[in-house]
């Protein structure tokens, strides 16, 4: 699956985009093709909105009427000059992240030499243009869906759905491991599960899920019962995930440390490395494309374990970014988010959160 975003100014193709637009729904999923940036909240930072918009596709087209070049603003200035163009922004993005850039030409405009645009954009004319004809629109299109189809075979933010036997293979390699982990005695934590009746708590949802999400270790409601996010947290998690129209069933939830610490108390180095090792071989075995980690201990672990150049950050800078990564399995990204719980105790983190989910929709 390919995610196509479009690019354009209104005032200039709007005709010619909204037939672009429908020829490609002919062969695209309405969800794998971007128009218009969704809303963006207030006091959300436009230019991340639009940089991780265009970070999650993997065929940009900028679409380029005649007066692409020149449109002015009422104060006479260049739009394409203004550092707060949302077409330039989004046009520097994708080269820079060196996506499929195809400038599509349309009625009848030249392809505009680089010494008449801004410096990031320069680069975008030695991309190959395509040109729609108005007379020819169909053809012009096929050939431009397949050029697309040929060069994006798969998304790497959406895996191909794993067929009925690999399934069920994962399911059973979860089983095999939730053994392992209930048979885990020599765990810091397992005195205090075996004294105190509780379980373990491996995780649930998808064996082959495209997101997965890692919190920091079950409560008292989550070990009592062996589930993941079932009390307050998992309250919060779940007005979250209805928020973006996810469903648990469609991702997999599990946590740092994989039984209950007392006190309510923060994990310990040794418990995260007695359970991360469990962790891990969920990754591997359902492969998300996306992982995003709830928490600062979560986050810690995954952008070390990645060795990112992120690693050392704080939650406060890095909640609500999309990093890239590489695993063994292929290209992920890790988002790192706040805790649920954080609404909890501080309620005006919730719209913090609610808007940091917003940008899970691009992997939905
Ligand atoms: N419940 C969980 O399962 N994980 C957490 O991190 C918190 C509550």
């Amino acid at each position: 699956m390919s995610r196509i975003f479009i690019n354009y100014r209104r005032q200039d193709s709007e005709g010619y985009v909204g037939r672009v637009y429908d020829h490609l729904l002919q062969h695209f999923q309405r969800d794998d093709v971007f128009m218009d940036v969704d809303t963006i909240q207030p006091g959300a930072d436009f230019v991340q909105v639009l940089e991780d918009a265009v970070k999650a596709c993997d065929v940009f087209i900028a679409v380029i009427g005649p007066q692409w070049l020149t449109i002015r603003n009422q104060a006479g200035e260049r739009r394409l000059d203004q550092w707060n163009d949302f077409v330039r922004i989004e046009i520097a993005t994708a080269l820079a992240q060196d996506k499929l850039v195809i400038p599509v030409l349309v009625g009848e405009a030249d392809m505009p030499p680089p010494q008449e645009l801004p410096e990031d954009l320069a680069p975008l004319s030695r991309r190959n243009a395509f040109e729609l004809s108005h007379r020819r629109f169909s053809y012009d299109m096929e050939r431009l869906v397949e050029v697309i189809k040929r060069e994006i075979p798969a998304h790497p933010s959406f895996k191909p759905r794993a067929d009925d036997e690999t399934y069920q293979r994962k399911e059973e390699d979860i089983r095999q491991l939730r053994l392992e982990l209930v048979d885990a005695t020599d765990s810091p934590l397992f005195q205090f599960r075996d004294d105190n009746r509780l379980f373990p708590v491996l995780g649930e949802g998808n064996a082959d899920a495209n997101i997965m999400f890692i919190g920091e270790a079950p409560g008292k409601n989550e070990a009592e019962i062996g589930r993941p996010f079932c009390g307050p947290s998992g309250d919060v998690l779940d007005e979250m995930l209805a928020s973006i129209d996810l469903a648990r069933e469609g991702v997999f939830l599990t946590n740092l440390v994989l039984d209950r610490p007392p006190e309510k108390r923060n994990p310990t180095p040794e418990e995260i490395a007695y359970y991360t090792p469990f962790v891990d071989r969920l990754i591997d075995i359902i492969q998300p494309a996306v992982i995003v980690t709830l928490g600062s201990f979560a986050m810690g672990y995954v952008l070390r374990k990645l060795d990112l150049p992120e690693k050392r950050g704080k939650i406060s800078q890095l909640h609500g970014k999309l990093i890239k990564a590489e695993l063994d399995y292929g290209e992920i990204h890790v988002v790192p988010l706040y805790h649920p719980a954080v609404v909890l105790y501080n309620p005006s983190k919730k719209d913090v959160l609610l808007r940091d989910f917003q940008k899970l929709k691009l992997f939905v």
